[in-house]
């Protein structure tokens, strides 16, 4: 592994090992978007979904209100301590149809060919181009794509701009991309649209794997 990437993925797993415990409570005040992004992903009934970068799990619960008890929800992370939070989120609701991988994005091997994938908050992983091009290989064709995130707001809007720097220096490895974090995710979409959320800190893509 190139040394960069390593220290990247080293700087990574300590962020999230130190946050696990109060990841939650920090993320509650996303929650309206993380509802809006998973009502853009058009789920159906017995749908299975990659939940990309899944953290403590706290996407499983809006999309196993669409998905049902016959779809499949297959987490993938690599932290350790943000996986086990997830573990016990699918064992206290009793969850059977989720599938847990505790990897890098980059080097998943999910063994499915999912309807949907999920990208909340995963800024590091949607500017990892391998990251990206793993997950595209295990969607079918016309599958939906969306992601959410942070971003930089116009120039002007500088308080906000200071949120999402703050917010990105706490849970990201860089900075880059922060203009349009999806450019690489684009590269594999058809019919994206992005709107815009948080006055302009905030992004929602949409689209579906091209085929
Ligand atoms: C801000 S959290 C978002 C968690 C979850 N998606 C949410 O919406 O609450 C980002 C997560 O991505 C994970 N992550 C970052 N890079 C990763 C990679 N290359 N492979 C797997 N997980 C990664 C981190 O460990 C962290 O749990």
């Amino acid at each position: 592994m190139d040394m960069k990437v390593a220290s990247e993925r080293r700087r990574a797993l300590e962020q999230y090992r130190l946050r696990a415990t109060v990841y939650d409570s920090e993320l509650a005040v996303f929650e309206p978007m993380r509802r809006s992004a998973v009502a853009r992903m058009n789920l159906t009934s017995g749908d299975t979904v990659l939940d990309v970068g899944c953290g403590t799990g706290l996407s499983f619960d809006p999309l196993q209100q669409v998905i049902g008890s016959g779809g499949r929800i297959i987490g993938i992370e690599q932290s350790l301590e943000m996986l086990d939070k997830s573990r016990t989120r699918v064992a206290t609701q009793g969850w059977t149809n989720v599938t847990l991988l505790n990897t890098p994005v980059e080097l998943a091997n999910t063994q499915a060919q999912a309807d949907a994938a999920l990208f909340h908050f995963t800024h590091d992983i949607l500017r990892n181009p391998d990251a990206i091009s793993n997950v595209m290989r295990d969607l079918k064709p016309g599958a939906q794509v969306v992601a959410a995130g942070l971003q930089w707001s116009h120039p002007w809007a500088w308080t906000t701009n200071c949120f999402v720097m703050m917010a990105a220096m706490y849970s990201t490895t860089s900075l880059e991309g922060l203009d349009q974090p999806w450019s690489h995710l684009a590269n594999y979409l058809d019919r994206m649209e992005v709107s815009t959320t948080l006055m302009g800190g905030g992004f929602i893509v949409s689209g579906v794997a091209r085929a």
